[in-house]
């Protein structure tokens, strides 16, 4: 198949803005839209095709964004809607595209919604949010737990029911068996498409039905005390209900209103074979269910190259691949498998068949920053103090150059900088032909080139306890063998079945490219090597 046949969120690659920390134009020491838009040039060098924004909205910041009080307006820390046209026209003047982050699972405790909804039991909108009695024995109307610590259930004083919260308490659920609340969703959908915007990252999707009757959930027997507190459930009454499929296809037939390829992506963290439930059935589901494996295998050749055939055999027709290495979620790459390695994964990010998604501050090998206890931010980490689950470590600003606070910000950044900053910069890395981020910008620029890369076929090669390998290609095109070394030590790359004869075109150490290569390949520990093949034509 043709690469330009295929829509630009299955060629192209995702880059994740956490907007608080990518640049700061004000001095007030939290990034915003202006600040963006700044930086689009290293968007555009680095050679991505979409920027995805974390939340952008009014939030009161109980969640840092996640916690929406309107959901058609900016929030004024970020800028204002002309800022907001402004960066969309921007960003499509260079022929990128721009994603939104969609919160449909819950809304602020100050939403005009909740207010209207906790004000009494016969408003109209009582229903838009999930209210409950307790028990006739005075306790809560089930066990299910919050994510971020507690239970799930807060009691209202005025009203006296509990509502339903699966994250904070300043984050009620919405109730998406009413329609009234799908419907007023879609419109929030359709507010920002008329603006242009080229689809979302729809957050929590897997949670927004709950079992009709709220059975209580079953006991994880596997729970250990250092996981977080919501993991002593296993959540199955309480997420990925049968009837989120329909609200997917709803959504997905919103972004069919419009012309273009608008795209959407689910943020679903379940089992591979749940997981592919979400492209929908002939895919009308999401376009992209992350695929969050990466982040959640352990660094190892065999168990990944094995889970990368399980995903890849587990699609179902037509269904396209994806994957992530970081997000704001989750601690990064580099503090995952250490700096060297991260440079292995870059080159399995961007040579796996699937659109990468790469988190801001990865193509210069961020890694996640110790912040002192007093001045942790996020709430998991404050509500689980014992448990250092803390995401604040993977927010920090983004570090640009040398000077003060990276360039980041002229006031004082929201959350401290990694010390090493003027070691570990955009400037410093772009004039250094070894770094990370000129290994980032070669993958990219060469993916982009080559449809093998970017739409061909994937197969596995070879997997030892260090080495992994597979063939990218597309009829008509050349083809391409990469082959990694997923641990710290020498190792081999010594295929029993498969002969072939290549040219290093993209190395880790750069020293190897151009480099020929057949039959056996002696890697140093940390190296990646990516492979044109020479094949008989
Ligand atoms: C998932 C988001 O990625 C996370 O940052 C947030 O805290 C929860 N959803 C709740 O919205």
């Amino acid at each position: 198949m043709a690469s330009n046949q295929q829509p630009w969120w299955q060629t192209g690659i995702i880059y994740q803005v956490y907007p608080r920390s990518f640049q700061d134009s004000n001095g007030d020491g939290v990034g915003d839209l202006k600040g963006i838009r700044r930086r689009l040039d290293h968007l555009q060098w680095l050679g991505i095709d979409a920027i995805w924004l974390s939340p952008i909205f009014p939030s009161p910041m109980a969640d840092f964004g996640y916690d929406v009080s309107n959901y058609t307006d900016i929030h004024p820390l970020f800028g204002n809607l002309a800022d907001f046209d402004e960066l969309l026209q921007a960003v499509h003047a260079r022929g990128m595209k721009l994603l939104l982050d969609l919160v449909p699972n819950h809304t602020s405790h100050q939403h005009p919604w909740f207010l209207e909804s906790r004000s009494s039991r016969d408003n109209p909108k009582r229903d838009w949010y999930i209210w409950k009695d307790p028990q006739p024995d005075g306790s809560l109307p089930n066990n299910w737990l919050s994510v971020f610590g507690g239970s799930g259930w807060e009691w209202d004083e005025r009203t006296e029911q509990y509502y339903y919260h699966a994250f904070l308490k300043e984050q009620p659920d919405l109730n998406w068996r009413n329609p009234e609340v799908q419907e007023a969703m879609f419109n929030v959908m359709r507010f920002w498409l008329d603006k242009g915007v080229d689809g979302f990252r729809v957050d929590v999707l897997w949670f927004i039905f709950k079992d009709e009757q709220l059975r209580d959930n079953p006991v994880n027997p596997d729970y250990a005390p250092h996981l977080p507190t919501f993991d002593q459930l296993l959540p199955v009454y309480s997420t990925d209900q049968p009837e989120v499929q329909d609200i997917t296809r709803k959504m997905r037939s919103v972004l069919e209103e419009y012309e273009g390829d608008r795209v959407l992506i689910a943020e679903v963290y379940l089992p591979i074979p749940r997981l592919m439930a979400y492209y929908g059935e002939n895919n009308n589901g999401a376009h992209l269910p992350f695929n969050f494996l990466l982040m959640a295998l352990p660094w190892d050749a065999r168990q990944i190259a094995a889970t990368i055939d399980e995903y890849e055999g587990a699609l179902p027709p037509g269904g396209w691949p994806n994957w992530v290495l970081s997000n704001h979620d989750r601690p990064r790459i580099a503090s995952r498998v250490g700096m060297h390695q991260a440079a292995v994964a870059a080159m399995l990010l961007l040579t796996l068949r699937g659109t990468p998604t790469i988190y801001y501050g990865d193509e210069i090998a961020m890694r996640d920053v110790a912040i002192p206890r007093e001045e942790i931010q996020d709430p998991q980490g404050l509500n689980m103090p014992d448990k250092n689950l803390s995401r604040d470590p993977a927010r920090t600003p983004m570090q640009w150059d040398e000077g003060k606070n990276a360039g980041f910000s002229p006031g004082k950044p929201w959350l401290r900088l990694d010390k090493a900053y003027a070691r570990t910069n955009v400037q410093s890395q772009r004039a250094d032909a070894h770094s990370m981020l000129r290994l980032f910008h070669r993958l990219i620029q060469l993916r982009r080139k080559e449809p093998a890369l970017s739409a061909g076929s994937y197969n596995a090669v070879y997997a030892d306890s260090q080495v992994m390998a597979f063939t990218r290609r597309s009829e008509g095109h050349p083809s391409f063998l990469i082959v990694l070394n997923l641990t710290h030590r020498p190792g081999y790359f010594r295929p029993d079945n498969f002969s072939f004869n290549g040219t290093v075109e993209i190395a880790v150490s750069r020293e190897l490219e151009g480099g020929k290569v057949s039959h056996t390949i002696s890697l140093d520990g940390d190296e990646g090597l990516l492979i044109r093949l020479h094949e008989p034509s």
